[in-house]
This record gives structure tokens, C-alpha cells and sequence, in this order.
């Protein structure tokens, strides 16, 4: 039994329905035992009431719960910093060569293991993972994160046109890969499946039905996709689906739109989408900095709160441009900013809520893990600067719980992350101060 003491915040309320969400400790203590929290208030009341646990202490940083990043690929980590293009040129000429890569399961190893260190450095412990198209890929991908301890609801691409011909399946083929590798991997450990064609663009009626046919024989497996994030792409797909009443319907009308299914951008949607989403309960993943660096616009947050749309958060590497969620949060921030009066104004506890809790509700986790009530488990992101940083010393002037957090998401990045859990096992923790060279 340990007895983390830190100064812990988390959002167990969505603030954006209850104000006054975010929940502090200053001199916190979480009690945790076999991976779950078994107590949490004060740390001096929790210290009274179980005085032979063994204490951690984490003061001078601040414990929040693990970061939940819902839109992430694992095949794109080495190709970030693709900057100059949008959306469709940018698949064909950085990111879909890397992708046709991973056919070798050597590579394919090797940028997961990349991938799922760059998650658990920053601070994620639970990501929804857009996969590989190449089941041998994901093989590799579910067996490098079990080693990890990563919460990871990931899937193998499928596609069967416009892509290039190496990353195109059948409608049969992906049944049968997918229908194997849920088999395989689905609730084993930490793993969960989630069936994934990687847009209406490049997914046939034909292959969106086999997706449809595997969400139900498995009713416990989650979907993922992309939609309304280009122009371009937008009015594609309106073209290859001239059936269709827009973007959403491509995905509505094979059942795909469920409880179970995240969506990632939606920066386009039209109210009717907006709608439909709210009414099956689908979440839809903003991904601000991809949007901003692939000029896909700006992300129309305050239409989906109205409409009763779940928004979560997504990095979207590598149409995004890092792994860090405190980053993301910001660049939400400051994307509701340039909306002027049609933005939400984004406080800290909101930012809080929309990289962590927001991610478990997403993903029907939310018993599990997003923040610290006692019974979840204990996944956790300890940020501590580096003395002298510029953070640390903003941090040492901050003059309340919510402007610490402010701070961090304006300041914060990887080198603050200094461990992190899931499920109560370390899995990071920064290497020691003082091995730098100064010159
Ligand atoms: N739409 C289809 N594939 C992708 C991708 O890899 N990244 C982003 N941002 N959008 C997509
Ligand atoms: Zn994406």
C-alpha cells in the first residue's frame, strides 16, 4: 500500500455543465493499493487514518490524473514535421510512403516502440491509437504496449481505394484480419480493439460494411475514424458518396455512429451531423494543432457543446506536431481564441477535463480511469520543472490552484513530465538533473 503525496488537481465533473469542476489538494494524499485508489482527501487526514502505508513524496510538483489523447497514429511518429501542405498532399507525399513502411514487422517494431515511449514520456497513459494497415504491424504494435503497461485501444487501417495500391484491402480481407486481431488482442491486458477504415475517402460501402459487421459480432469493441476535416476531402467524399446526405451519413448509414465511436476533427460539420452525433452519443476528437498545421480550420467547439456533442482530445500525430496533451490543450486555447465571440473560452479546469476525463467518457473508460476518485485506477502524470525553467519559476509566483494549472498548460511540456503510472506500475520516469554538459 503506498501514499502518494503531491498536490493533486483533477476534474471528476465536466465543467463545462458544472462550474467549479476542478478539484484540488495542495497537500494531497492518494492512498493506492494494488493499482486502485483506495483514498483521497488531505493528505495529513489520509496519513491519520492509515499511518503504515508507505509514503511517496511528490511535493513541489503537481500529480494529475494520466493524460487520455484520443486521436493518435502509430506509423506517423517519424514523419512529424511535415509542414508546408494540407490535408491531401500531405498524406500522399509525407505520410502514406512511411505507412506503406511498416509492411516490414522489423520497421514496423521499431516505430512502435518509438511511438509508445513518446506517449508514456509525455504524460499518456491511455491513448485511442489509429493503427497500421498491415495486421503484421499491429501484431507488433499490441505486443510492444503490453510490454509498456499503456492503456492502448488501437486497430488496424482499412482501406480499398485512393490511397496506394500496398495499403488497399478487400471488404473480406479486413473481416477476416480484423475479426483476428480482435481475437487476439482484445481485452487482453490493457488492450482493447477498435475497428478503424481510415476515411470515406479511401473506404468503399463495401468495406465500411465489414466494419460494420465486425462492431457486431463484437459489441465491446470501439470504432474510430476521421471526418469533415479538409475542404477538399469534404467535398470528395460528397462526390464518391453521391447517395449520401453528407459526411456523417457515409459512416450513419453502415451503423457505424454509436456510443462506441470517436470521430476525429469534425472542424466542417453541419448541424444535421452535429445532430445525429449528439443523439447516438458519439464523441468527436479535436485535434487543434493538426488543424492549425494543416490549415484545416478552426474547430467549431461552442456549435458541438450546444448540440450535445462529447468532445474530446486528440494529438493527431503526425498531422499534428507533438505528443504533448498540455500543448494540445493550449493550442485548443488559443484556436477558441481567434474564433472571437463564436469561441469557448477554454479555462484551465476545461483544459484539464479535455485531456484527461473527457478521454475516459470518450472511450467508455470512464470507470476506470480520467481522474482520482477513489476505485479507479491509479494512472497519474507527475509534472515536476526542472529547477532554474522558466515554469518553475512562474510556478513559485502562482497565487492559486487554477492559475498552477494555467501555467503548466501555457509553460508545460516533456521535460516537466518527471513519472508516470497506469494502473500503479511506473511506467516513465525522467532521467536524474545534472547529467548536462554546460558550455
Ligand atoms: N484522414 C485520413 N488519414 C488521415 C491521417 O493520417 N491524418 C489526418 N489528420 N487525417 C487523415
Ligand atoms: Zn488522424
Amino acid at each position: 500500500m503506498k501514499l502518494y503525496r503531491a498536490a493533486l488537481m483533477h476534474t471528476p465533473d465536466n465543467p463545462f455543465s458544472a462550474p467549479g469542476a476542478l478539484q484540488v489538494q495542495e497537500d494531497g494524499g492518494l492512498l493506492v493499493e494494488d493499482g486502485q485508489i483506495l483514498a483521497s482527501g488531505p493528505y495529513a487526514q489520509v496519513r491519520a487514518a492509515h499511518p503504515r502505508a508507505e509514503a511517496v513524496d511528490l511535493r513541489g510538483g503537481v500529480l494529475l490524473p494520466g493524460f487520455i489523447d484520443t486521436h493518435v497514429h502509430y506509423p506517423q511518429v517519424r514523419v512529424l514535421g511535415g509542414l508546408g501542405m494540407q490535408l491531401l498532399e500531405w498524406l500522399d507525399r509525407n505520410t502514406l510512403p512511411e505507412e506503406a513502411r511498416l509492411s516490414d514487422p522489423g520497421y514496423a517494431r521499431a516505430v512502435a516502440r518509438e511511438f509508445l515511449s513518446a506517449l508514456a514520456s509525455n504524460g499518456t497513459t491511455t491513448a485511442l491509437v489509429f493503427g497500421s494497415h498491415y495486421a503484421s504491424a499491429m501484431d507488433e504494435f499490441f505486443s510492444e504496449a503490453a510490454q509498456t503497461g499503456l492503456r492502448v485501444v488501437a486497430g488496424q487501417v482499412v482501406s480499398d481505394r485512393m490511397l496506394r495500391p500496398e495499403l488497399h484491402t478487400t471488404p473480406e480481407r479486413a473481416y477476416a484480419e480484423g475479426k483476428a486481431l480482435i481475437e487476439r488482442w482484445h481485452g487482453v491486458g490493457r488492450t482493447l480493439y477498435a475497428v478503424t477504415p481510415r476515411f470515406s475517402l479511401s473506404a468503399s460501402e463495401g468495406i465500411l460494411d465489414a466494419c460494420a459487421a465486425l462492431m457486431q459480432e463484437f459489441p465491446d469493441v470501439r470504432f474510430t475514424s476521421h471526418i469533415n476535416e479538409n475542404p477538399r476531402e469534404v467535398q470528395t467524399v460528397r462526390e464518391l458518396f453521391p447517395g449520401a446526405r453528407d459526411y456523417l451519413d457515409t459512416y450513419e448509414r453502415a451503423g457505424l455512429v454509436t456510443r462506441r465511436s470517436v470521430l476525429a476533427h469534425n472542424v466542417h460539420p453541419t448541424d444535421r451531423e452535429l445532430g445525429v452525433m449528439a443523439a447516438h452519443r458519439c464523441t468527436a476528437a479535436h485535434c487543434p494543432c493538426s488543424n492549425s498545421a494543416l490549415g484545416s480550420g478552426l474547430f467549431p467547439l461552442r456549435r458541438h457543446l450546444q448540440a450535445g456533442v462529447h468532445v474530446s482530445l486528440g494529438t493527431d500525430v503526425g498531422g499534428g506536431t507533438g505528443f504533448s496533451m498540455l500543448k494540445e490543450g493550449l493550442q485548443a486555447y488559443f484556436m477558441q481564441q481567434l474564433l472571437g465571440a463564436a469561441g469557448e473560452a477554454l479555462d484551465p479546469a476545461k483544459l484539464l477535463y479535455l485531456a484527461t476525463r473527457a478521454g475516459a467518457e470518450a472511450l467508455g473508460l470512464e470507470d476506470l480511469t480520467g481522474d482520482f476518485s477513489v476505485g479507479k485506477a491509479f494512472d497519474a502524470v507527475y509534472l515536476r520543472p526542472p529547477e532554474g525553467s522558466t515554469l518553475d519559476t512562474v510556478l513559485r509566483h502562482a497565487d492559486s490552484p487554477g492559475r498552477v494549472l494555467a501555467d503548466l498548460f501555457t509553460l508545460g511540456t516533456q521535460q516537466d513530465v518527471a513519472q508516470v503510472w497506469v494502473g500503479g506500475d511506473a511506467v516513465y520516469r525522467r532521467a536524474a538533473a545534472g547529467q548536462e554538459v554546460s558550455v
